[in-house]
């Protein structure tokens, strides 16, 4: 029975490694995963921050749902590759005086290949498609009281596009039910666009550059030396160092492994080095750090809210909303709802900015960006029916939040003519119904 004997020899090796982990959790558990500190490299996963019950609180059912969601895994992202990980590369291929092969924590480089072309930049890896089908059927079954939804919307760019249309594939039980719709990513766009940060100028993608670079160069300038002292004729740079982590990231949604996220290459210190300056970035760049960035994420909570407050007899309105965009919208989101405040308990408004020192990690901030922006990143938000909680208290928190951010076109300093505050693009009947995406292998065929 070789089946069974299979099955055995399964069983004992299970039972092997579970003595093995009980003997050696007498001394320590101590486990480190950097693909969960790589913050807008970082692969999907769910950070259970705080580790409450995802399912809704007793008593409450879930009627209407909203979802912001960035793209899944791309190849790369162009600033990253011209920045950092081409120089690296070119690099590599230019060095001829190494041998790698002798120096054990790099032994890897004799061997290894970029990962990506540049053809493929900014194109989902197969692990994004993938994981974006995974979302759509996971979503389904977390409402499997909801009816399908219509419309599914997305920013036109070709990685949300495509992840919009993975998400329906693995959402849809029979093809071409639900239609994608492309919004414009507009410079002029006001708020209506899932792309608000583009036509808002007083945004500025680089914010929060020259902060990170502080602490890259500290984090970095130790692992330099290490890595100078292997291989002097390479003459590592900081930015090689911080290229060099990136690839642990990419590398891993395209290969499905990476041999830069080794531990023994990079410390699980030197990933929280890494992380928390892409952390300083992101707090100037759409967090607490920018005045601006509650401002932008506004318009899409107040017209999520619209949505989940139609009466349920409009014709229109459907039980689940998701949209795609990049990984600029959830963070600004989420300061216009006040989420991840590293200020909420203590501290205010005016002292944001010390809750992210430059000279050292603050380990207890709540604002990690590999929490809010991971690939795939999504921000729900959904209307319980519960006999508890009410609905005259949201509205009252909304309008707070409104109080604190309203005025979009004049606060982001709008330079042309036809703006507008709103985000209309929900129930606007001249942005149309979309298209139907098809199965990706349907070749009747070969279907047997
Ligand atoms: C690689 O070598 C070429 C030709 O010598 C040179 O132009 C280029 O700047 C080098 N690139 C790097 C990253 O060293
Ligand atoms: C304003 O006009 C421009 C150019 O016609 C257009 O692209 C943009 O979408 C408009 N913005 C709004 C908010 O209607
Ligand atoms: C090492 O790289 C740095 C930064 O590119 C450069 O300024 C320096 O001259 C290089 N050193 C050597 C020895 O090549
Ligand atoms: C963050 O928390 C502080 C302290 O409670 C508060 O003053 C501030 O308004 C909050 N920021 C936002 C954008 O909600
Ligand atoms: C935090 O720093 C940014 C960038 O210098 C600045 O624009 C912002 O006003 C600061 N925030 C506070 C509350 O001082
Ligand atoms: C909310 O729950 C109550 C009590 O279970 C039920 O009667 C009602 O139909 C529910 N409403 C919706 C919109 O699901
Ligand atoms: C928020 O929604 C309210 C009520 O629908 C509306 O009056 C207000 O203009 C909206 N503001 C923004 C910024 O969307
Ligand atoms: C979109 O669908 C609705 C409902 O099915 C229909 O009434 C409307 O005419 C459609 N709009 C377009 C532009 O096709």
């Amino acid at each position: 029975m070789p089946i069974a004997a299979g099955k055995m020899a399964r069983a004992a090796a299970i039972a092997a490694l579970l003595s093995l982990s009980s003997a050696t959790s007498l001394y320590s558990t101590y486990s480190f995963n950097p693909l969960e500190h790589l913050g807008g490299v970082a692969p999907y996963f769910e950070p259970e921050d705080p580790p409450t019950d995802p399912d809704p609180p007793q008593g409450c059912t879930p009627v209407r749902a909203a979802y912001l969601v960035r793209h899944a895994a791309i190849y790369a992202n162009d600033f990253d590759v011209d920045e950092y990980i081409g120089p690296f590369t070119d690099k590599l291929q230019n060095v001829t005086n190494v041998d790698w092969s002798k120096i054990p924590a790099l032994s890897f480089l004799s061997k290894w290949k970029p990962p990506m072309t540049d053809a493929e930049e900014e194109l989902l890896t197969r692990v994004g498609k993938l994981e974006a089908t995974q979302l759509g059927v996971s979503l389904s079954f977390r409402y499997d009281n909801f009816r399908t939804p219509e419309r599914v919307w997305t920013s036109s760019a070709e990685r949300t596009f495509e992840s919009a249309k993975s998400l329906v594939r693995g959402f849809e039980t029979n093809d071409n039910t639900i239609n994608v719709v492309t919004i414009y990513e507009s410079e002029q766009a006001g708020a209506n666009a899932l792309t608000p940060y583009k036509s808002c100028p007083a945004y500025s993608s680089s914010a929060g550059s020259k902060q990170a670079g502080v602490y890259q160069d500290k984090f970095t300038k130790p692992i330099v030396a290490r890595l100078n002292s292997l291989a002097p004729s390479f003459n590592f740079t900081s930015d090689d160092i911080y290229g060099m982590m990136e690839l642990c990231g990419y590398e891993s949604v395209i290969r499905g492994s990476s041999p830069f996220c080794d531990l023994d290459l990079f410390t699980p210190d030197d990933w929280l080095g890494w992380e928390y300056t892409a952390d300083v970035q992101y707090h100037y760049n759409v967090g607490y750090g920018n005045p601006v960035s509650g401002v932008v994420g506004l318009p899409w909570l107040n017209a999520t809210a619209d949505l989940l407050f139609k009466p349920a007899d409009d014709p229109t309105v459907q039980d689940l909303y998701v949209s795609f965009t990049h990984r600029e919208l959830p963070p600004t989101v989420l300061v216009a709802m006040g989420l991840f405040n590293n200020s909420e308990f203590g501290g205010s408004e005016a002292t944001i900015n010390s809750t992210m020192p430059l000279d050292r990690i603050n380990h207890r901030r709540a604002w990690k960006s590999s929490h809010v922006l991971p690939f795939l990143s999504n921000i729900a938000i959904e209307k319980l029916n519960c006999t508890s909680c009410s609905h005259q208290g949201f509205l009252q928190y909304l309008k707070d939040r409104n109080d604190q951010f309203h005025g979009y076109s004049e606060r982001c300093g709008v330079d042309y003519q036809n703006s507008t505050d709103v985000l209309t693009i929900y129930t606007d009947p001249k942005v149309g119904n979309g298209t139907s995406v098809g199965k990706r292998f349907l070749r009747e065929t070969e279907v047997w």
